[in-house]
């Protein structure tokens, strides 16, 4: 890898806040200029910074049709701030009409970090779930499963490892040769629990839209790749409006009309492509080129604009065909909440992270020693004023506490100017985190009940 990359390692401790570059080099989209309707603190806070085929999913709802959210959580140690701020958006995906999925990742913290398959169940109905409901998920929308007990999320895995190798992995993972299989495992069944709700029995061909923390990319990297590669249907901009290319593969050859012996029934090829075309015009166009000798069938007319419901048209033909029809998922990405300390915040490192469970004393214990924006002196901080931007405490109210808007204006103008000190900020957040620790804690015990229902 060459030196001047950024590296984004899914278990790795260190963190690449350049987030223009993580863009550019990744090839995601910024969230600059996408109309979010009711956008929420994160999306108004530009926390949630950039995304993938998000389109997919605003369509969908703009149009009132289905779509889904997966997130899925590593049933190790106690669910953290961090953790939240991915309910937080699961939630407003929820209330935008998504139906809610929730995968605990029992398998992969067994093969990462050693914790048994009963240990995982009870940290993530305790830890976990727990947090979930009170933080206002909705039990009867959000189905919350294991891998280990999902037959068909490993199966997937495991299809879907067919259409990869270990070069493939060690390029986007980093792996190698003395790395565990049970590790090269993992990303597979990740795989599989990110694509099977658009899968018939669980709700079937919808936009799935998964929001992560940007260290999670190379999974959804992997799974779009994946998913494009068991794809009969290939839809792609052309010099002219759009082209749907046809991938002959050997699930589906017999059906394509290859026979065994390499030689093409034209029969058989012609009745894929007017299917291919009964399709296409189906949804309007009328100008539809068909060319079976190249594989390709063009449609001038159509711009990027109609590639979302031309490739959902062609998943669900290829579903009728006997493909499995599957649409690369969506992303989004935010920004990470800096830790205390100012480094990334990790449940392995207790001292610089907030804790759903932590008591008011410690909370206040690890505000007023985190990491300050301000100056070394008051009298430097009154001249010069502070940086909120590296002010932990400041930090917090932006990314979790505080809601309004004008009021967090305010206070990052105070602090940039000078006139609020390093020592009063913290003491603001103090009295938020007491005030939203509280809440919370208070909401859990409310919500004990309900816990059960997220896993029916
Ligand atoms: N790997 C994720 C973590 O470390 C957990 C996870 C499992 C997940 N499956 C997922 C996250 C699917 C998002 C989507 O926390």
């Amino acid at each position: 890898m060459m030196n001047d990359d950024v590296t984004i390692d899914p278990w790795g401790s260190s963190q690449s806040t350049d987030y223009s570059r993580i863009i550019e080099q990744f090839g995601l989209s910024s969230m600059d200029g996408v109309s979010v309707p009711e956008p929420s603190r994160l999306h108004r806070r530009g926390i949630v910074f950039a995304h993938r085929d998000l389109e997919m999913v605003l369509e969908a709802k703009r149009k009132g049709e289905a779509f889904g959210v997966l997130t899925g959580l590593m049933p190790s140690g106690q669910m953290h701030l961090g953790h939240s701020m991915v309910i937080d958006q699961v939630k407003w995906f929820q209330q935008q009409g998504g139906d809610v999925t929730i995968a605990v990742a029992d398998l992969e913290s067994t093969a990462t970090r050693g914790i048994s398959l009963a240990e995982g169940r009870k940290i993530a109905a305790e830890e976990y779930v727990a947090n979930y409901a009170a933080l206002g998920l909705d039990p009867d929308k959000t189905s919350v499963y294991f891998q280990s007990e999902r037959n068909i999320v490993q199966k997937l895995g495991f299809q879907l490892g067919k259409r990869t190798n270990l070069s493939e992995l060690e390029a986007i993972y980093g792996f190698d040769g003395s790395t565990n299989l049970a590790h090269v495992q993992a990303p597979l069944v990740q795989a599989g629990d990110i694509l099977h709700p658009q899968l018939d029995e669980y709700g079937g061909l919808r936009p799935i839209v998964v929001p992560v923390g940007v260290d999670q990319d190379p999974h959804l990297r992997l799974t779009r790749g994946l998913a494009a590669k068991t794809n009969w249907f290939n839809v792609s901009n052309a010099k002219m409006g759009i082209q749907v290319g046809v991938s002959v593969q050997e699930e589906n050859s017999h059906v394509m009309g290859v026979e065994s012996n390499g030689r093409i029934n034209k029969e058989k090829q012609k009745q894929v492509f007017s299917k291919i075309v009964d399709t296409i015009s189906g949804l309007g166009f009328s100008d539809i080129m068909s060319n079976p000798k190249h594989g390709t069938v063009n449609i001038p007319s159509a711009t990027s604009r109609d590639k979302g419901a031309i490739k959902m048209a062609l998943l669900s033909l290829e579903r009728s065909m006997g493909g499995m029809g599957l649409l690369a998922p969506s992303s989004t990405y935010h920004r990470f909440a800096v830790g205390m300390t100012g480094d990334k915040m990790s449940s392995s490192k207790p001292k610089t992270t907030l804790f759903l469970s932590d008591d008011i004393a410690s909370a206040e214990k690890k505000i007023k020693k985190s990491f300050s924006g301000g100056q070394a002196t008051v009298e430097e901080h009154r001249r010069l004023g502070g940086d909120p931007d590296k002010d932990v405490a400041y930090q917090y109210m932006m990314y979790f506490f505080e809601e309004d808007d004008s009021f967090l204006a305010e206070i990052n103008q105070g602090y940039r100017s000078g006139n609020i000190l390093a020592g009063e900020m913290k003491q603001m957040c103090i009295e938020r985190a007491t005030q939203w620790l509280s809440e919370l804690s208070e909401k859990r015990d409310e919500t004990a009940h309900l816990v059960e229902r997220f896993f029916e």
